[in-house]
């Protein structure tokens, strides 16, 4: 992938600040869900490969060029390859694997990795990484912790993610260490499951709203450099 593009990639998860998290069952909502996302102001989404509908879905979205689309849930190297057959932007995994993530480096694909812990992060950091997604945010302790563990790693950014809502976005997003915040309240599985992409649409639109006022000016573009 080549350099503009990884800036690209990075340029649009900032500018966005929300990473809506989907389990896909039915690849029948995969254009639906993509006309919905962007009708609600977002152009940025994981698919998480938990599902056989997974792959078909992210391939189908991926080839819609007003979203940047991501993978989720990769656990191995031989998925970071799948998911980058299919168009996938950007990996997201839950834990820290060194091996996905140089393998990701090697496919000069973005990676954010899951962190939980100092010691993680730590990792991250040796691996050249100046982002990660903080997971699972609200079991973990929430902003408390998440202003605990950034206190000591000044360059380090996060995507927290995990029992994030409309309840409490806004606090994340008000923390000077957040990157974007990831979460699957405006997706969720049952409004997937029951074709209800207008309450996506509406979901999306209100989460963008919270996003925004969230926003702190001297974030903007934070953490690339790109203004
Ligand atoms: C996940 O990987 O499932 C994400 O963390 C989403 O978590 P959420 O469903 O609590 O938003």
């Amino acid at each position: 992938m080549p350099e503009d593009t990884v800036r690209e990639v990075l340029e649009a998860i900032s500018a966005s600040r929300l990473l809506p998290v989907v389990v896909i069952d039915n690849i029948k909502a995969a254009i639906p869900l993509a006309t919905a996302l962007k009708n609600g102001g977002l152009r940025c989404v994981e698919i998480t490969l938990r599902t056989g509908a997974a792959e078909v879905a992210l391939r189908t979205m991926a080839e819609d060029h007003d979203l940047m689309v991501g993978a989720g849930t990769v656990l191995d190297c031989h998925q970071v390859d799948l998911a980058l057959n299919a168009g996938a932007r950007y990996i997201i995994t839950p834990g820290f694997n060194p091996e996905v993530v140089r393998h990701c480096q090697a496919s000069s694909v973005p990676v954010f990795p899951g962190v939980a812990t100092a010691t993680d992060i730590q990792a991250a950091m040796n691996a050249g990484l100046d982002a990660v997604k903080f997971f699972p945010a609200e079991p973990l302790g929430g902003i408390a912790m998440l202003e605990a563990l950034a206190a000591p790693f000044s360059m380090m950014k996060f995507i927290p993610t995990g029992g994030i809502s409309a309840a409490n976005v806004a606090g994340y997003l008000h923390h000077p260490a957040v990157f974007a915040v990831g979460g699957s309240w405006m997706v969720a599985r049952h409004l997937l499951e029951a074709g209800d992409f207008a309450a996506i649409t509406e979901l999306t639109a209100e989460a963008m709203r919270l996003a925004d006022g969230g926003r702190d000016i001297d974030q903007e573009g934070w953490p690339y450099g790109i203004t």
